[in-house]
């Protein structure tokens, strides 16, 4: 049976962000929480800072007085250690090295009983290995809190290979009742969050280096399509810097597999100090202005003399497309069965992206961007083919308006910009899965709680289909021969039913 531990006395080792985030979470679900930082008055000053920062809540109406006392009474720094032996759950959150963590646990066992259980909240280390070394390993488990801690609705909780279930199904049950979401991982490099994410960020650095995009028109598009941020705005938030170094550890500990190659557009900016908002400069620069996306152009209106207006495919979109020609008086005919979805103007081709480049499609044709939120004037990648003759470029932003959509101008190439990190994200989610890490509804809790994705990468992909997805990841596996684009078995096996 798993231990209860709520309202049982908790000791928290280093008293820096997380530490501190998560004793004040503790304390205020009415555990006695010891506060230990091997900097001397390390706890003492994290303890009047958190004060400080709660009596502006308490200013706010946001906390009562009464919570504000209960915290803070419930919070002990201590100085050594050994005064925390009566603690029945240890929570790690010290520097990120696995040597100076294994030590701090050897160290623990001397001191507290054999029953209490010690959780890490590495974001990065295997906890199978903080465990060797130690006398009883079955009690280690990951407690992985996110990013301010009193906020982060997920924990993901981490079992290495010799964690007793129980432990597990203990700090699970706490995680609960200290009103977060708990999910089950298997310790694995970038547990859940960490390692789906990847994509996220390398697609558009790919897309970057390739001079496909500008940072702006990335951001734009991934933030029509339901981001909260754009990865380039969001690397540059988070610090190029941080954001390399996890790619980098999940790159090495995956034996240098492709699929999680570092990209040289970020170590650059890294190596020349462009580390994002915190250094003022990234992607964008914040000595100026806020990020600019006035990438404005002039738009030749869709032309009504044409002949032959057909509609391809269909579906929402479809529908969507015809309320608005219709609007605006075009007169059009329909191909629902077609196998492509999109537009045909007199002979011309405007198609929703499959995966192939515009340019492998023909000459007078151009590709759109997947759109996940259909709506008036929603930002959309297009591309037209390198074969394109000028006329027919400049004609087609006037039908993707006359369309309802708001288009931006790329490069042409596999997936654009959304459909292909979707895809990808989709296929990081499923071999996490076909690896056990952990269950397809883990993945889309952790991701929109850890994240805040507007949907699950299984959300997605319930809404896209299997084969569409295969079929853009085998686009894009044909288009660059990389070991990056390879299809998850999870999806490939799927893909034939
Ligand atoms: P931090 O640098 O703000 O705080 C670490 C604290 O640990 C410092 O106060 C330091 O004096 C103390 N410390 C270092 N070695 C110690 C030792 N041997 N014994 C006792 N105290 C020691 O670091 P932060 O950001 O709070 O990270 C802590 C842990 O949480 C790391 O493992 C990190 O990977 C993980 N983490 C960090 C997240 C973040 O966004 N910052 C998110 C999730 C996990």
């Amino acid at each position: 049976m798993s231990l209860d531990l709520s309202k049982k006395p908790i000791l928290v080792i280093g008293a820096g962000i997380m530490g501190t985030g998560i004793a004040q979470v503790a304390a205020q679900f009415g555990n006695t929480v010891y506060l230990f930082d091997s900097k001397e008055q390390a706890a003492s000053v994290a303890l009047k800072k958190l004060s400080e920062s709660l009596q502006k809540l308490v200013d706010k109406s946001k906390i009562t007085g009464e919570q504000f006392n209960a915290i803070l009474k419930n919070i002990i720094p201590i100085d050594q250690i050994s005064e925390a032996a009566s603690a029945e759950l240890v929570i790690e959150a010290i520097v990120e090295n696995l040597s100076i963590k294994r030590s701090l646990f050897q160290e623990l066992e001397t001191v507290v009983s054999a029953q209490c259980i010690l959780a890490t909240n590495t974001s990065s280390i295997s906890v199978t290995a903080i465990a060797n070394g130690l006398k009883h390993p079955e009690r280690l488990v990951g407690m992985h809190f996110f990013n301010p801690v009193p906020l982060m609705k997920l924990v993901e909780v981490i079992s290495g290979l010799e964690t007793n279930p129980l432990v597990a199904e203990s700090i699970f049950q706490l995680a609960t009742v200290w009103g977060k979401v708990p999910v089950y991982a298997r310790s694995t490099p970038g547990f859940i969050v960490n390692r789906i994410a990847r994509p996220f960020y390398a697609e558009s650095l790919a897309l970057i280096q390739e001079q496909v995009a500008s940072p702006q028109v990335i951001d734009t598009c991934l933030k029509a399509a339901g981001f909260r941020m754009g990865p380039c705005e969001l690397m540059d938030l988070i610090g190029h810097d941080t954001n390399f170094s996890v790619t980098s550890s999940v790159y090495e500990a995956n034996f240098y597999d492709k699929r999680f190659t570092p990209s040289i557009v970020q170590r650059d900016l890294v190596d020349g100090g462009l580390l994002g908002k915190k250094s003022g400069r990234g992607f964008y620069s914040y000595t100026t202005d806020n990020p600019s996306t006035n990438d404005q152009v002039n738009t030749q209106p869709a032309d009504s003399a044409c002949k032959n207006l057909v509609l391809h495919g269909s579906g929402p979109l479809v529908d969507f497309f015809i309320q608005n020609l219709d609007r605006a008086g075009f007169v059009h005919t329909r191909k629902s069965h077609s196998d492509w979805v999109g537009i045909e103007i007199d002979g011309k081709t405007i198609r929703q992206t499959t995966g192939e480049v515009a340019t492998a499609l023909g000459e007078d044709v151009a590709v759109f961007d997947l759109c996940l939120n259909i709506g008036g004037d929603i930002a959309i990648a297009w591309a037209p083919s390198i074969r394109a003759s000028q006329a027919w470029i400049e004609q087609c932003p006037g039908w993707l308006k006359a369309l309802g959509f708001n288009p931006k101008q790329i490069q042409d190439s596999p997936g654009l910009i959304v459909a292909r990190t979707i895809a990808m994200l989709i296929n990081e989610a499923a071999d996490a899965v076909q690896q056990d890490v952990c269950t397809a509804t883990a993945v889309d809790q952790a991701m929109k709680l850890g994240v805040n994705y507007p949907q699950g990468p299984f959300e997605w992909l319930h809404s896209w289909g299997i084969k569409p997805v295969v079929k853009l990841l085998d686009s894009l596996s044909t288009f660059y021969r990389g070991e990056r684009y390879r299809v998850s078995p999870w999806l490939r096996i799927r893909s034939y039913q």
